[in-house]
């Protein structure tokens, strides 16, 4: 078993924690690791923009998640595999729905849920909602996840942001002195050896990378990363990843039950 499994992307509003977690689980599977993706925001649903072409119509994360009990094949369905890149598979909110489409689950069933996923996968990326205090998975994410990365803004309304929710996390129980502190998609102009201090220093700088912007807006985050351009960003989440994943001694690699689960569906992918 390795000792890295489930790592939580945590941070500010719009800092950038959907397009890292799907960055890093992309890095992932091209060393040929299974990962799946959760992706918890309720308040802005994520699977219609970041795969807008897949059918995704009765595949929820929410339905996963008020159900009593799964078994690993009911997670399966629930989720996408991406046809492309079926090291990946990615659970989430769909179109329309919100916090008051499915029956609240408790605290308990969040971990059950997060202990299959790491059964079913190499890595399991918990992309979290800023907002984790409406969000029972995501606290429990913060909680349970192997590593947490905290990932900011150079500006002060994130700064703010931190200010009022890093309290909330007080409690011994979420560690918050070992996450791995992130400043994401920093501009040229921004302040962000002034912010570095204010957050007491940071282990990477995410640089925004126009690549990212346009991928972002015609739902392709999903696909590698191409232009010259890219390539400081792209070396950033490969040293990431490699720091993330080094106590991963085991070199055991879990079949692909993503691809014969879809193979036993009769071949159908999303
Ligand atoms: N490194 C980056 N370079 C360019 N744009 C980025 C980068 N990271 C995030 N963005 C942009 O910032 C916005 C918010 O990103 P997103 O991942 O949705 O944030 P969050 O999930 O934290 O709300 C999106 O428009 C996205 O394209
Ligand atoms: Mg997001």
């Amino acid at each position: 078993m390795s000792d890295n499994r489930i790592f939580a992307v945590w941070g500010s509003p719009s800092s950038g924690k959907t397009v890292t977690s799907i960055k890093i689980a992309l890095e992932l599977s091209f060393i040929k690791k299974n990962v799946i993706v959760v992706l918890c925001d309720t308040v802005s649903p994520d699977l219609i923009a970041v795969l807008p072409n897949c059918n995704t119509y009765d595949k929820s994360l929410g339905s996963v998640l008020s159900e009593a009990l799964n078994t690993q094949e009911q997670i399966l369905q629930k989720s996408v595999v991406l046809k492309h890149n079926p090291n990946i598979s990615v659970l989430g909110y769909l179109h329309g729905e919100n916090v008051f489409t499915y029956p609240q689950y408790s605290k308990e069933r969040a971990v059950d849920f997060l202990i299959l996923l790491s059964h079913l996968a190499d890595y399991v990326i918990v992309d979290c909602s800023s907002v984790f205090t409406s969000d029972i998975l995501s606290t429990v994410a913060l909680e349970m996840a192997d590593q947490v990365l905290r990932l900011g803004r150079a500006n002060l309304k994130s700064i703010s942001y931190f200010e009022s929710y890093l309290p909330v996390l007080a409690d011994r129980r979420f560690n918050t002195n070992k996450h791995i502190k992130i400043l994401s998609n920093v501009k040229n102009n921004e302040a962000h050896e002034k912010v570095k201090e204010v957050f007491g220093g940071v282990s990477s700088i995410i640089p925004y990378t126009e690549e990212i912007e346009e991928q972002y807006l015609s739902g392709e985050l999903f696909h590698q990363l191409k232009s010259k351009g890219s390539n400081q960003y792209k070396q950033i989440i490969k040293l990431l990843v490699s720091s993330l994943i080094e106590k991963d001694t085991t070199n055991t690699k879990k079949p692909n039950i993503f691809e014969s689960f879809i193979s036993r569906m009769g071949g159908k992918k999303m």
